[in-house]
């Protein structure tokens, strides 16, 4: 991808200013504010609508910055040599005197750290002295925002600035871990759940119920089209849109599919516009087929599950 370099320093110019700025992940896009600043914390809570028990994600550009705020152990530095910068967040101790807003953390004494990929963000974080507040860029509960015409369509002209990286390539959030004490997973996600087992050689405790709420952010009602949305479907009903992992013979109008041939990353990478795309074309309600739970097909069904909730 080709780097514009002026995007990137106006970009930073408005961080500097503690205004908020949208960036491209590879995950999904984020809505940025200096984490160091209140004032732009405070800003990001009042975008999305979040509740302000539900803290702020930190991006950084790699673990030297992040030595300032938090502490870390062998199995953070384990999983961050073989998967940083990528798709996977850490919940870390803060440090006693970390910088990180209080507004960001909601006074926890731990902060979730992320390392993202995505070219152009690392460039800027690179260029900046603090690090970044970023939860996704939708309004709280909604569907994440996987394009920087996604950002706009939810936001408008409420961003100062959204800086483009086009579509993002693994097209759902990070996998959420706890290292603090046993591996925990709070939340599954762009990177799969058995790799990180693999790599810590360890049990990895599942703490991703929904009715149990560790990770604030991982409540009932999430990630929604706005329309009802039912599951494991194999007859749809009248006017209802027909999601699909692959594509079906005949084709019809209210069918929709995540990838050609089933593949289940590309499926991943889709899932958010074309929820997008149904909502946007009227239909009142979802019907989705079932998809494998296997490899990234856990993470679909997971956000699929939640959406259901409506
Ligand atoms: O891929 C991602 O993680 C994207 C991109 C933009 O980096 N970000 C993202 O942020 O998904 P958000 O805010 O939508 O989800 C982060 C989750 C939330 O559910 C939040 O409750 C949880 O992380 N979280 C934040 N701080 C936490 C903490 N100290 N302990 C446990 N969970 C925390
Ligand atoms: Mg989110």
């Amino acid at each position: 991808m080709k780097i514009n370099l002026a995007n990137i320093k106006k970009a930073q110019k408005l961080l500097n200013k503690s205004e908020c700025v949208a960036i491209p992940t590879e995950t999904v896009y984020g809505l940025a504010g200096n984490a160091y600043s209140d004032v732009a914390c405070k800003k990001i809570f009042r975008l999305k609508k979040r509740p302000r028990n539900n803290p702020l994600i930190v991006h950084y550009y790699n673990n030297l910055d992040l030595k300032k705020d938090c502490n870390f152990n062998n199995k953070f530095l384990k999983l961050y040599e073989k998967f940083c910068p990528g798709p996977i967040t850490f919940i870390l101790d803060l440090k006693r005197n970390s910088k990180i807003s209080k507004i960001a953390t909601n006074k926890k004494k731990t902060l979730a750290v992320r390392f993202p990929k995505h070219p152009v963000t690392r460039n800027l974080l690179r260029s900046l002295k603090f690090p970044l507040a970023a939860p996704s860029a939708n309004i709280s509960s909604k569907i994440s925002a996987v394009h920087s015409t996604d950002v706009k369509e939810d936001f408008g002209k409420k961003i100062k600035y959204i800086l483009k990286g086009g579509k993002s390539s693994i097209g759902l959030e990070s996998t959420i871990v706890d290292l603090r004490n046993k591996p925990k997973i709070l939340r599954l996600g762009g990177l799969e759940l058995s790799i990180i087992r693999k790599t810590l050689n360890k049990k990895i405790v599942k703490s991703i119920n929904p009715s149990k709420v560790s990770s604030p952010g991982q409540s009932k009602l999430h990630y929604s089209p706005g329309i009802p949305i039912r599951l494991n479907v194999k007859k749809i009903k009248d006017g209802e849109a027909y999601l699909m992992l692959k594509k079906k013979k005949p084709n019809k109008v209210n069918y929709f599919f995540l990838s050609n041939k089933g593949n289940l990353n590309e499926a991943a990478k889709n899932l958010y516009s074309t929820l997008r795309k149904i909502k946007k074309n009227n239909y009142k309600s979802i019907a989705v087929d079932k998809i494998p739970n296997k490899g990234l097909g856990k993470t679909i069904n997971d956000r699929l599950l939640r959406a259901s909730k409506f």
